[in-house]
């Protein structure tokens, strides 16, 4: 049967002909085999039945890179196709090449030979995305074949397919959302009297967190996925998108604290937004309230809001990190037919210098609350309301990232370790 034909079952109809015929196999190629790689092979293996069913395919692995060799395996690991020689990997005979090995590098390499050869690649990897989204789907088109990144931003929630087939049509005019499950857990554990090391920890082991986890926490891995979204709805390369950054890590308990002096709850939001001036794209953390969207994403969920000219808002919501997930994303793109790519492109970003209301906080000790003032003072950002915990948490009123910026570093530079939170309550 056709991909086009497997679109039509995606959508939940059953032509007999799939049932009558025999599966078509697609030999696949899986770079990767640890949290996301080893639960794809579960997968497919328990779900054989159904996709032979449901969807008329059954998938062969016929080679599976890992990094090292000599760790524990899944069961479902076929037998004899391991390795950890990248060139024995790139010679093997697979129509469909599943990257989930992650880092940008052998990523972009596996990538790029796989999409020149014409074969079809899937890959839940946003740092290789962000940072050669346009180059691998220029090359895909060129080769007459396509990639596919669902896996890449949310997990399961499948913004990348929204944005890539119908949202961009609406005139989207922003997207926000918590976009890092790791960072998420953690604050979620934090507002529930954890310790931030225990809740790093419980997130790195339930399998959410990056090899390197203070990409997490920092915001950069936020920052890719926010990048890749702008790039499907705005036509923004990401590579040359400015993404202004601050995660929750360190100060994740002051930021806890400040939101809830504000009757708020912190959440790492990330976001992108076409202005009059072009696209701006931030990750920071947001105090909203306990009660809105972002609010109530609890634990490694992740909520993306789509904002549009005709579409009003969208919100999707659900697991964003974990094996199972984003294994799950993974499958949805391998099943998948033809979809448009796209657009190649060297269009740039701008800097967000739109105002918004911000919690600043500094450490409490003498002078704090007079070094506060000073700062906000000499740096023009406008004060709103009377401060709050002895003078060293303030709120502001609308003003642009630039002069809290500054106060910031004065305040840095004075020693005050000052953290800064959006505020949208
Ligand atoms: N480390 C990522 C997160 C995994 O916590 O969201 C999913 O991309």
């Amino acid at each position: 049967m056709t991909l086009e034909g497997v679109e039509t079952l995606d959508a939940g109809v059953v032509p007999r002909v799939a049932r009558a015929r025999e599966p078509r196999v697609v030999r696949v190629a899986l770079a990767g085999c640890g949290v996301v790689g080893g639960e794809l092979l579960r997968i497919l293996k328990h779900g054989e039945a159904r996709l032979a069913a449901r969807n008329g395919l059954r998938f062969e692995v016929v080679r599976v890179l890992a990094r090292t060799a000599g760790r524990p395996r899944p069961d479902e690991l076929p037998e004899g196709v391991l390795t950890t020689d990248l060139d024995a990997f790139l010679a093997a005979e697979a129509e469909l090449v599943v990257e989930a090995i992650g880092g940008v590098d052998p990523a972009v390499r596996i990538a790029r030979t796989a999409l020149a050869a014409g074969r079809r690649v899937v890959t839940a990897n946003k740092a290789l995305v962000a940072a050669h989204g346009p180059e691998l789907a220029a090359l895909a088109r060129q080769s007459g074949t396509r990639i596919d990144f669902e896996g890449a931003v949310a997990g399961g929630v499948p913004i990348v397919r929204a944005l890539r087939d119908s949202l961009p049509l609406t005139g989207v005019r922003s997207i926000r959302g918590v976009l890092n499950g790791t960072s998420n857990y953690v604050l979620t554990r934090l507002a529930e009297g954890r310790s931030y090391a225990d809740a790093l920890a419980r997130a790195q082991a339930a399998g959410f967190a990056e090899a390197d986890p203070s990409r997490d926490v920092s915001g950069e891995d936020a920052a890719d996925k926010i990048r890749i979204l702008a790039w499907l709805a705005f036509g923004v390369a990401p590579e040359r998108l400015p993404v202004r950054r601050r995660g929750i890590a360190p100060g994740a308990d002051r930021l806890a604290a400040d939101a809830a002096a504000l009757r708020g709850v912190v959440r790492l939001v990330a976001e992108c937004a076409q202005t009059a001036e072009g696209v701006v794209a931030s990750v920071e953390p947001v105090v909203v309230g306990p009660g809105s969207e972002l609010g109530r994403t609890r634990n490694e969920d992740n909520a993306v809001l789509v904002e549009s000219d005709w579409n009003g808002r969208v919100c999707l919501a659900g697991p964003g990190a974990g094996g199972g997930p984003t294994a799950s994303a993974l499958l949805a793109d391998m099943v998948r037919g033809a979809q448009r790519q796209p657009p190649p492109t060297q269009r740039r970003g701008v800097q967000d210098r739109r105002p918004h209301r911000w919690a600043v906080s500094v450490e409490a000790g003498p002078g704090a609350a007079e070094a506060l003032r000073r700062a906000l003072d000499r740096a023009g950002v406008p004060v709103a309301g009377e401060p709050l915990r002895g003078g060293s948490l303030a709120r502001t009123a609308p003003v642009a990232w630039p002069r809290v910026d500054l106060a910031t570093r004065a305040l840095t530079a004075e020693g005050r370790r000052p953290l800064v939170s959006r505020v949208e309550r």
